[in-house]
């Protein structure tokens, strides 16, 4: 398998940036640099490093929905030793978070070894919607609802029209295709709120259903087709 490939389907980086990982003599395999983007690899026998790093060989591609209990972290190590998810979902395949949640958000989080899906799950280009459902301080009115879905001005730019329903005085569900970084929460802070729960229930085609705090289970067949198909994978 050609090494750009290898990195990009282990979940180092897209495709594209595993030629910079490389050209940057950031990659050994069997103990030996190499910056020639035409090298092959045998999946079975090589040995591949990244920054001295192994890069373990995907036999398969594993897609994981985990029902994201509060108090965890999406983030592989943590700095202040909180629990991570990754430890949740016990299995020989390496899967990571498509994306974050905080600490304090619940809910949907998809995990998988699948780098290029990662890759373009994460690209605002294809704009995938999440949808969160948010519990707030105090009740919100039509008119903030209207400025919500029209977008709200933050730090980092302006935030896309979305989706935004009232379910109860202080419970909305917010349907985003952006990924700014603690972006739900933020926008409601624009507008004099505190977000008091945080809950994700759905992630382009997939639904959170019936998994309990802490749970997950393998994407079924036609959920994987249906994620590659909103990200033009199919
Ligand atoms: N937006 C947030 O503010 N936090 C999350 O965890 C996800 C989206």
């Amino acid at each position: 398998m050609r090494l750009n490939k290898y990195l990009a389907t282990a979940g180092v980086a897209s495709r594209r940036s595993c030629d910079e990982v490389i050209k940057e003599g950031r990659v050994t395999v069997n103990g030996n640099t190499v910056s020639d983007l035409s090298t092959f690899v045998d999946v079975e026998l090589d040995k591949v490093e990244v920054d001295g790093r192994p890069v373990h060989v995907k036999t398969k591609d594993v897609y994981i929905l985990l029902h994201k209990p509060l108090n965890y972290v999406t983030t592989v190590k943590d700095e202040k030793g909180r629990d991570s998810v990754i430890d949740l979902v016990r299995i020989s395949d390496r899967v990571f978070p498509v994306g974050r949640l905080d600490y304090d958000t619940t809910g949907l989080l998809l995990m998988t070894n699948d780098g290029e899906l990662t890759f373009r799950l994460s690209h605002p280009k294809f704009g995938v919607e999440k949808t969160y459902v948010a519990v707030l301080n105090k009740k919100i009115t039509e008119q903030e609802l209207i400025h919500l879905r029209k977008g709200v001005v933050l730090i980092d730019g302006k935030t896309a029209p979305c989706k935004a329903i009232k379910l109860s005085k202080e419970v909305v569900q917010i349907t985003i295709h952006e990924g700014k970084n603690k972006q739900v929460k933020r926008m409601f802070r624009k507008l004099g709120f505190k977000v008091r729960e945080l809950h994700r229930t759905q992630y382009g085609p997939l639904h959170l259903a019936k998994l309990k705090y802490g749970q997950w289970r393998n994407l079924r067949p036609p959920e994987v087709q249906a994620l590659k198909k909103a990200v033009g994978l199919d």
